[in-house]
């Protein structure tokens, strides 16, 4: 007797692409600005650039870029698509949403747009949202796109947070496929959220239409957040592996949020994955919150590292706090 799976809808990656602003801000450029140095950033967060969007350049501008690149990767156009979630924690206004504009944008009259707002997080939340339409049987295809312009959000006085962020976009297109319901299957395998909103003063912008009536800044106790982190990326992605019967040796790439070099190393490390299989960009990119994981997608596949059957494993923290991990054959 053979053993047989029940074919299962699975949400396969069949498009990525990315977009970041020309302009790129060095370490040194901050120097001549801001009290601080090249060696303090590049050793607390592992950071020697990032890229800021100009003056002409909105978060939908910059999400519009890479889902038109994620698009022409896998071939399809925005007539192919018939859900659109954009996560950003930076939009252009308070309403209407990045989303429906970056709809528009691709021409498309039909299907569903929204946003989706978790912060840093904001990258693995959709992705597991459209993973919930899309096997579901409810929609087809997928564009999940992380957007950002950080920079606007930024006191660009305060040294203590101004450094670690930067701007860009990222996107995806997943594709409901039929698998046989195996961890061999290409596509999302598992993915885990969590949140606890008693963390809100530890990581916040001090405005909104709701309070101040204004956009406000970010602020945050770094080393709180920091404390927090490795605990939290660790609980979900061992939540990962336990769901699929995994372990770290069976991943091909982990690809975490990048908000700090010490924060991903440490991870890695307590989560017993091997140094050569973590993707680091902070390093060229900042924070740049929900497009991260995205931009690392981005740069580990063009540089040949993730390829088709790869196992990948994406993460994320923010503010909520917020936090998730996805575990997906590419
Ligand atoms: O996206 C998700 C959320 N964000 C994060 O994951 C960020 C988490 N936190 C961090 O990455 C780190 O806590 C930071 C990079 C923000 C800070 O690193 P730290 O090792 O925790 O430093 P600290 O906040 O304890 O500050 C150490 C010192 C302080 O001076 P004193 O009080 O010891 O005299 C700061 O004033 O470093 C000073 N400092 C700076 N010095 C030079 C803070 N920012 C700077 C700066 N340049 N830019």
């Amino acid at each position: 007797m053979t053993l047989s799976h029940p074919a299962k809808l699975r949400s396969v990656v069949v498009g990525l692409g990315c977009y970041l602003p020309p302009r790129i801000l060095s370490n040194a450029d901050l120097e001549k600005t801001l009290d601080t140095t090249d060696e303090w950033i590049v050793q607390r967060t592992g950071i020697r650039q990032r890229h800021i969007a100009g003056e002409d350049e909105r978060t939908s501008t910059l999400g519009l870029r890479a889902a038109k690149a994620a698009l022409a990767d896998a071939g399809l156009s925005g007539a192919d698509i018939d859900l659109v979630i954009v996560a950003t924690s930076t939009p252009d206004y308070t309403f209407p949403s990045v989303a429906t504009q970056i709809q528009a944008g691709l021409g498309m009259t039909h299907g569903v747009a929204f946003d989706l707002q978790a912060v840093c997080s904001g990258f693995v939340f959709a992705v597991t949202t459209a993973d919930k339409f899309l096997t579901s049987g409810s929609h087809k295809r997928a564009l999940v796109i992380g957007a950002e312009t950080f920079s606007r959000l930024l006191d660009w006085n305060d040294r203590t947070t101004c450094v670690l962020f930067g701007d860009g976009a990222g996107a995806i297109v997943l594709e409901a496929q039929e698998g046989d319901g195996t961890i061999a299957d290409r596509g999302v395998l598992t993915a885990h959220l969590r949140s606890d909103g008693r963390y809100r003063d530890k990581l916040y912008v001090d405005g909104g239409p709701s309070s101040t009536r204004t956009t406000g800044h970010l602020k945050m106790e770094g080393r709180e957040v920091f404390r927090h982190a490795v605990a939290m990326v660790t609980d979900v992605v061992q939540a990962g592996f336990a769901a699929t019967g995994t372990t770290a040796e069976d991943l091909s790439w982990f690809v975490p949020h990048q908000a700090n070099r010490r924060i991903i190393d440490a991870s890695a490390e307590k989560l017993g994955i091997a140094p050569q299989k973590v993707v680091i960009t902070v390093d060229l990119h900042g924070n740049t919150s929900a497009a991260s994981v995205p931009l690392a997608l981005c740069v580990a596949r063009d540089d040949g590292r993730i390829k088709p059957g790869d196992l990948v494993m994406i993460e994320a923290m923010g503010g909520g706090f917020t936090w998730g991990a996805a575990l997906i054959r590419w």
